[in-house]
Formats: C-alpha cells, sequence, structure tokens
C-alpha cells in the first residue's frame, strides 16, 4: 500500500490507499464523522461511521483541530454525490500533529487579515486554485515560446538605468561606487539579445516603485518579454494575440476542475479567439467618448477607460498608434507624421485592464539619442544600449505580458495579490 495522491483517485476505485494530508474541515452526524481531507492535489471527503472502526479512532476523528496533519489509510468508492466524486471509507487514522486553533476559520475574514496570513491562506481551496493555474500559465507561456523556437535569454536584476520612466524606480546601495536598480523590465536587455539569437524571451520578476494603490499595482510582479528582430508592430501583435489564445485553451484544457472551484464563468473564456479586435488610440478616443467614460484626448487610459474598452468589446483589444507623449522613450514614430509612437496595449475584458504593452522600437542611432536627452535620461549608462543601434540595426519589437494581471483575469479575481505567492505592494512586505 502506497500514497496515493487525490487527484489520482480516479485510477484507485475499489482499492485501499494511503493519503497523506491535513484535515480540511468536519462535518458530524449522530454516528458519521465527514472529514475533508487535502493533499495539495484536491480535497476528498472520508466517513468515518462509529462501530465500523476503533471507538477510539472514531473519538480521534471527531476531535482532531483544523489543519492537522494526518495519514489516512482507507478504500476509495466512486459516489457521485461526494464532492469531487470520489469518497474515502476510512480504515486507519494516524495522526502526526493535532492543530489547535488555526488562525484561518472557514468563515470569512477581511483581505488584511488573509494577506498577513498569507503563508496559510495558501492552504485553501481557492487560494490553492489560483496557484495551480499560475502554474499553467508559466508553463504554457514557456511552451508557446520554446514550441516557436525563441531562446529564453534571463535579464540581470540589478540594472544601472531605468526602462520604464524614472519615477518607479527602486534603488539600491551597489557597493562603493555605485547606486543600481532593481529592474522595471528586460525589455533592453531582451533586445540585444535579440540582435544575438533573433527570436528570445525574457521571463522574470520585475520591481516597480508604484505609489498606487490599486487591484491591479504590485511592487514585484512577474512579466514575459518575448523580443524578435525584424519585427513590426503587427507581428508583436499577431504575437501577443497568439500567446493570449493559447494560455487560456491550456488552462481551460487542464484546470476545469479549478475553475469551477473559482466559481468561474468559463463561458467568457471559451469566446477568446483570435482575431482580437485593434484599433488606433484615436478610434479608443472616439469610441469612449461615446461610452462616456470622461476620457480626455491625449491622456494615457485610465482604469475605468480600460474596463469600458474591456466591456465593450467581451475579448482583449489592443489599441495600437498612441501619441508619442504618453509612451515610452524607446518606441518608434510611426513614418507618415511622427507623431505616432508605433506601441500597443493589451486591454483585457472584465476589468482586468492592461494585460499586456508592446511596440515597435526606434532602431536609428541619433533619433535614439536624442530622446534619451529628452526624457533626461542618463546617456552614459544607455552607452551600451545605442551599440545596438551602431552596429546592424535592425527594424524589430517585443512586449511584456503581466503574468499577475493575466492570471487575476483568467481565474476572475478582482485583485492581483491573491495571484502571486506571497505579493509585495506598497504597504505590503510580510510575510
Ligand atoms: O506596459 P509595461 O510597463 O511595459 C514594459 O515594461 C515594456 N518594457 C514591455 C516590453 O515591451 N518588453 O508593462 C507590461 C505589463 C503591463 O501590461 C501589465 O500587465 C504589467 O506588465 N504590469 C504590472 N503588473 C502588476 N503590477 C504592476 N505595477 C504592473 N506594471 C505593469
Ligand atoms: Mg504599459
Amino acid at each position: 500500500m502506497s500514497q496515493v495522491y487525490i487527484r489520482d483517485f480516479g485510477a484507485h476505485v475499489g482499492k485501499v490507499v494511503v493519503l497523506k494530508g491535513w484535515l480540511y474541515s468536519r462535518r458530524s452526524k449522530g454516528k458519521l464523522h465527514f472529514l475533508l481531507l487535502r493533499d495539495g492535489t484536491g480535497i476528498v471527503q472520508s466517513v468515518v461511521m462509529k462501530g465500523e472502526v476503533a471507538d477510539e479512532l472514531f473519538d480521534v476523528a471527531g476531535r482532531i483541530g483544523q489543519e492537522s496533519s494526518v495519514i489516512v489509510t482507507g478504500v476509495v468508492r466512486e459516489d457521485a454525490r461526494a464532492p469531487g466524486g470520489y469518497e474515502l471509507g476510512l480504515q486507519d487514522l494516524q495522526v502526526l500533529q493535532d492543530v489547535k486553533d488555526y488562525p484561518i476559520a472557514h468563515q470569512e475574514h477581511g483581505p488584511d487579515f488573509l494577506m498577513t496570513h498569507r503563508h496559510l491562506w495558501l492552504r485553501s481551496k481557492k487560494q490553492a486554485a489560483v496557484m495551480r493555474i499560475r502554474s499553467r500559465v508559466v508553463r504554457a507561456i514557456r511552451d508557446y515560446f520554446d514550441d516557436r523556437d525563441f531562446t529564453l535569454m534571463d535579464a540581470p536584476i540589478f540594472t544601472p538605468n531605468a526602462c520604464e520612466g524614472t519615477s518607479t524606480l527602486f534603488e539600491v546601495n551597489y557597493f562603493d561606487e555605485a547606486k543600481a536598480y532593481l529592474t522595471q523590465s528586460g525589455q533592453l536587455y531582451g533586445e540585444a539579445a535579440a540582435m544575438a539569437l533573433g527570436k528570445i524571451y525574457v521571463f522574470g520578476p520585475v520591481f516597480r516603485a508604484e505609489k498606487s494603490k490599486t487591484r491591479r499595482h504590485l511592487t514585484e510582479f512577474w512579466m514575459v518579454e518575448p523580443e524578435v528582430a525584424y519585427a513590426t508592430l503587427a507581428d508583436v501583435m499577431n504575437l501577443a494575440e497568439g500567446l493570449v489564445c493559447s494560455v487560456v485553451a491550456e488552462v481551460l484544457k487542464h484546470h476545469r476542475k479549478d475553475l469551477a472551484d473559482l466559481e468561474r464563468d468559463v463561458s467568457k473564456l471559451e469566446c477568446i479567439k483570435a482575431p482580437f479586435p485593434r484599433i488606433t488610440y484615436d478610434e479608443a478616443a472616439a469610441l469612449l467618448q461615446k461610452l462616456g467614460t470622461g476620457f480626455v484626448y491625449g491622456n494615457d487610459l485610465g482604469a475605468p477607460d480600460e474596463t469600458a474598452l474591456g466591456e465593450h468589446f467581451g475579448m482583449p483589444v489592443m489599441v495600437h498608434s498612441w501619441p508619442h507623449e504618453v509612451k515610452a522613450f524607446y518606441m518608434k514614430r510611426d513614418a507618415a507624421t511622427g507623431r505616432f509612437a508605433l506601441g500597443m496595449d493589451m486591454i483585457g475584458p472584465e476589468g482586468s485592464g492592461e494585460l499586456a504593452g508592446g511596440s515597435q522600437r526606434e532602431d536609428d542611432l541619433d533619433v535614439l539619442l536624442g530622446r534619451i536627452k529628452a526624457h533626461g535620461l542618463p546617456e552614459e549608462s544607455f552607452a551600451w544600449y545605442l551599440d545596438l543601434r551602431r552596429y546592424g540595426s535592425v527594424p524589430h519589437g517585443g512586449f511584456g505580458l503581466g503574468l499577475e494581471r493575466t492570471v487575476a483575469w483568467i481565474c476572475g479575481r478582482e485583485h492581483v495579490r491573491e495571484c502571486i505567492p506571497f505579493p509585495r505592494t506598497l504597504n505590503r512586505i510580510y510575510p
């Protein structure tokens, strides 16, 4: 008899198995205890009937507290009424630790209490489902790029320069000589890598000293950033669209149970198919006028604008060709007027906000140098980046997709802080 995970109970019907896990909750009714047991792969109900087991064992089963660690031996039974479709007829119960006063009861707790107990909250059914889906999203992202012959080229975390504006930089002392910053984006290094290997992706944590307390902002989050030599803005949009479709399809394929536990309306995900609508910034502005969000032409999209666009399309929508003033220094401008940055933001449906942002990059040395100066960025620390425009410069582009925002959308979670194991925000760095 060896350990069997709850996920695999279907293959062990009628057999005696050993479950190693924890007591999730208990309900008792006269001569019966219904123990909900969890082992990390799922939750199963175990029935303990007085008279069928030793009296002492029956008493123990009725006494141990929530999250007690247990090793249970029992027979797997198919039962349509049981949560998950299987039940464990308990024969033996070994208690490794009897827990008293587990802090998180199954009643409602406020978000602050739960976040302070994040190390324990992760054990709850919905949080575990979010983490499994996050893990799948990471895997689906890697598969998408690996299958298309992209090379994984990770960027450094300590950097000498800003990528996404100087207002959200975390500064650290770097020995005696210098200041360093925690990276805001691996993009600039990704560009160097694309010039070396053609198609690459960077995938790792990035940091933003965001002073905003919104439900979409973390100070530490994960981003995947593909970068492709010879790519245009249209190529960048095609790649982003394909990635998101593939990720959603993989989650739907493997995580129906988790999505059900999250009470996610999967019909909203099942309709996510290419092509996604693509509109210019000017078209978005006109639409927002009609939708009455109070949008002012020339500004970046605010949260209500993003929500309205997402609702209008019910699909991720790509807004491209932005007034260059609201976009980063590295974006190339349109050849005809020079007014628009060849950038795009992918806005997700259901209030999920901006899922990805990308662009074709400025590839002309003099223009780029002018931008760096105009943005007041320190030229010295960009010398290496300018070399990329000195030696074999080509059109190229890429984007960054925020992992937590993508997971929050797919899982139907209101706040991105539930979509990373241990979130860091403006006012939280514990646990
Ligand atoms: O739009 P952003 O700032 O783009 C870049 O950093 C580019 N350098 C990417 C590139 O072209 N390689 O960030 C990309 C995405 C956003 O669309 C959003 O999903 C996510 O990263 N993001 C955040 N997620 C959580 N918390 C924050 N504070 C975030 N800031 C951006
Ligand atoms: Mg952006």
